[in-house]
């Protein structure tokens, strides 16, 4: 029996993709179709569809076949309207977002995005529009909700590359590094170095002496180690326009006398079909957005708390950013199994 509620609900999905989110789309399209009779309309490639007008109305049949599918099928943008800029200055962005809104007929809009879509989310709040925001990246950093979709499909990758790893470094007695994504935060590095067995992790949280990963690396080869793997976030301190891996491969091979390769995953880690895990809690935070709505509760995040779906103030997330903490219990964990993080011979 449906619960006719009579509105209007717009989504969009900004920043970059990542698997889970047409999973949910789904999951706010069917609850606010199926259980409320709400009307949806789909706006394209992120803000700039409600800067540019582009937006049309979503049936249930659309979004059917969509669960499995990897990307956006709204398409998706890096636009940040409220950025200060000589050509931002000339149109006020902001203000045509709200005018599209109203021309829309929108009662509501769900924002799909990472932090950036969140700071995005929480200033339109504050401008009057009635946003609800949901939590997605590869990189698990949005502050506010133990995980984002997104970042278990990417583990899967990021492990079974590593898996691979192993056994072609084994064959070739060689130093293998593997490059995963991560610029602030380290938790896919964290993640998929653990799940895959990486004797180095390196994240961007905890400082690495050079050193250290030298002596543990030749500490490997004295004991007859034949091989190691390096599991190296993007975001590590090192220069600028130095990718981390090449970094740390030349590192190692100034200092020490093994064939070291390096492997960069990049995008693979965001592509295709999500995971299991990333479908269901990408349909829990859809559903759980329409019943905010339907509450009339706005201004808010949906989240997972101790695996409960709850929500937070988007303007307690806004600007903030989800770090590992230093003593997280799979670091200490790690540690005890021998894993080196380059701050400390283990
Ligand atoms: O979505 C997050 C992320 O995957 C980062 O880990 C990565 O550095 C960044 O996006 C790169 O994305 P793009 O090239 O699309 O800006």
């Amino acid at each position: 029996m449906i619960r006719k509620i009579d509105k209007r609900i717009g989504i969009l999905t900004a920043g970059g993709d990542c698997p889970g989110i047409n999973a949910a789309i789904r999951g706010v399209a069917k609850t606010a179709i199926l259980e409320y009779g709400m009307n949806i309309v789909g706006i394209s490639n992120g803000y700039t569809g409600l800067i540019n007008k582009e937006y049309f109305d979503i049936q249930e049949s659309d979004i059917s076949g969509i669960l499995t599918l990897g990307g956006t099928i709204l398409g998706t943008s890096r636009e940040k309207p409220f950025k200060k800029g000589i050509l931002q200055n000339e149109i006020n962005k902001p203000k045509l977002i709200k005018d599209h809104y109203h021309h829309a007929k929108l009662d509501g809009l769900v924002c799909i995005g990472g932090n950036g879509t969140m700071r995005t989310a929480a200033l339109l709040a504050q401008e009057g529009m009635n946003i609800i925001g949901i939590p997605k990246t590869i990189d698990n950093d949005v502050w506010g909700t133990d995980v984002t979709f997104g970042f278990d499909s990417a583990v899967n990758i990021a492990t079974e590359a590593i898996d691979r790893l192993h056994t072609t470094a084994n064959s070739h007695k060689r130093i293998m590094i593997i490059e995963v994504m991560g610029h602030h935060a380290g938790w896919i590095a964290l993640y998929s170095g653990v799940a895959g067995g990486g004797d180095i992790i390196l994240l961007p949280e905890i400082p690495f002496d050079e050193k250290i990963i030298c002596k543990y690396l030749d500490h490997r080869a004295q004991i007859k180690k034949a091989y190691s793997i390096v599991v190296v976030a993007e975001g590590i301190d090192k220069p600028k326009k130095v990718k981390a891996g090449d970094y740390i491969a030349k590192m190692i091979s100034d200092n020490l006398d093994y064939e070291t390769r390096v492997t960069v995953l990049g995008y693979l880690q965001r592509g295709g079909t999500p995971s299991p895990t990333d479908r269901i809690l990408a349909t829990r935070y859809g559903a759980h957005a329409v019943d905010l709505i339907a509450e009339e509760n706005f201004g808010q995040m949906v989240c997972i708390l101790n695996n409960k779906t709850a929500s937070i103030d988007l303007s307690e997330v806004q600007d903030k950013t989800r770090l590992i903490p230093e003593e997280h219990s799979l670091i200490k964990k790690a540690r005890r199994i021998g894993t080196c993080f380059g701050d400390l011979m283990p």
